[in-house]
C-alpha cells in the first residue's frame, strides 16, 4: 500500500515540518549549555546530544506515523513500516557543540523501498535562525507557511566541501566555468546549504569528499528537486541512491535550476 492511502503528501509534509521543528526547538533550548555533557562521545563520532535528539525524533515520528521504518544517522535502521523516515537528527554537530549557530534537523518521508528520488515530503529545520524549509512532491516548496516560487535569479554563493588537493583543481574548473563574481562558503551543515541552494540562496553546492550520506541529503535533495533544481553525482549524472539503510552518496552537486545543471555537468565531463 502506498503511504498516500494512509497519508496525503501534504500530511507527510506537515509531519516532517512538525517533527523537525520540534527537534530543532529542543536543540535550540539546550544550545551552549552543558557542553561537556552534550559532547560526551558515545562511540565513533556519536555524541550524547546526537543520541538524545535522535531518540526524541524517533518518539515523535512513531506518535505521528505509527508503524514506521526509521533510517537514521546514529542508530541505523529502527523499526519497520510502510513509511520510511530518513533522518539526520543534528546536521552540523561540530558547529553545535562549539556554539556556532549553523546547524539543522533533517527529516524525509517516503514509501518504504523507494530511493532518494521517491521521497514524498521533507523538512530541513534550522536550529538557530529562520523558518523551516520543506516540500511536498508535486505540491511545491515552502519557507515556513509561504509557498516559494521557483528561484529565477539565485544568489551568487557557492557552498563548497573539499579535502584532497586534487579536488581543488576540479573546484577551480567548475568556478572558472561558471564565470566571475561568486563568493565561496563552507558553513558546516550540508543539509542547510543544499536546501538554501534549492530555494535560490546559492548557485551551487559542491561536495567532492564523498562523505555525505543519504541521511544528510534526503530532505534537502527533495527540496532542491521540487523547487526546480537538480542534484548530480560525480560525472554530472542525476544522483540517486537507496534509503533502506544509511549509505554514502559520493560526490554531491546541487543547483537551483536545470540550465545550471547542464552547465555544471558539461564542465565536469569536459563535453
Ligand atoms: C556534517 C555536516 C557537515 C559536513 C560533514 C557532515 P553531521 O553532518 O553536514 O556540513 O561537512 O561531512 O558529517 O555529521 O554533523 O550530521
Ligand atoms: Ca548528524
Amino acid at each position: 500500500l502506498a503511504p498516500e492511502q494512509f497519508f496525503e503528501t501534504e500530511d507527510l509534509r506537515q509531519i516532517a515540518v512538525r517533527v523537525a521543528g520540534e527537534a530543532a526547538g529542543l536543540l535550540r533550548d539546550e544550545a551552549c549549555t552543558n557542553i561537556s555533557r552534550l559532547s560526551r562521545v558515545i562511540r565513533g563520532e556519536t555524541t550524547q546530544v546526537d543520541l538524545e535528539v535522535e531518540d526524541y525524533i524517533i518518539d515523535l515520528l512513531r506518535r505521528e506515523l505509527g508503524q514506521v521504518r526509521i533510517v537514521t544517522e546514529e542508530q541505523g535502521v529502527v523499526g519497520e513500516g510502510p513509511v520510511t523516515a530518513v533522518v539526520d537528527p543534528l546536521d552540523g554537530s561540530k558547529n553545535y557543540l562549539n556554539c556556532i549557530p549553523w546547524a539543522s534537523v533533517s527529516i524525509a518521508l517516503l514509501e518504504s523501498g523507494g530511493t532518494l528520488r521517491d521521497v514524498k515530503a521533507g523538512a530541513v529545520a534550522p536550529i538557530f535562525y529562520g523558518d523551516v524549509i520543506s516540500f511536498g512532491r508535486g505540491r511545491g516548496c515552502f519557507l515556513g507557511a509561504a509557498r516559494l516560487e521557483k528561484p529565477s535569479n539565485p544568489s551568487r554563493f557557492i557552498y563548497v566541501y573539499i579535502e584532497h588537493p586534487e579536488a581543488a583543481h576540479r573546484l577551480a574548473e567548475v568556478i572558472g566555468g561558471l564565470g566571475r563574481g561568486y563568493k565561496i562558503r563552507s558553513l558546516g551543515s550540508a543539509a542547510l546549504e543544499i536546501a538554501y541552494t534549492g530555494i535560490g540562496r546559492g548557485t551551487l553546492f559542491l561536495d567532492l569528499r564523498s562523505k555525505l550520506r543519504n541521511v544528510d541529503i534526503a530532505a534537502a535533495m527533495g527540496i532542491t528537486l521540487e523547487c526546480g533544481g537538480e542534484v548530480l553525482g560525480a560525472n554530472g549524472e542525476p544522483l540517486n541512491i537507496g534509503t533502506g539503510q544509511v549509505e554514502k552518496a559520493g560526490t554531491v552537486i546541487a543547483v537551483p535550476n536545470a540550465s545550471l545543471a547542464s552547465r555544471v555537468a558539461k564542465i565536469l565531463t569536459g563535453n
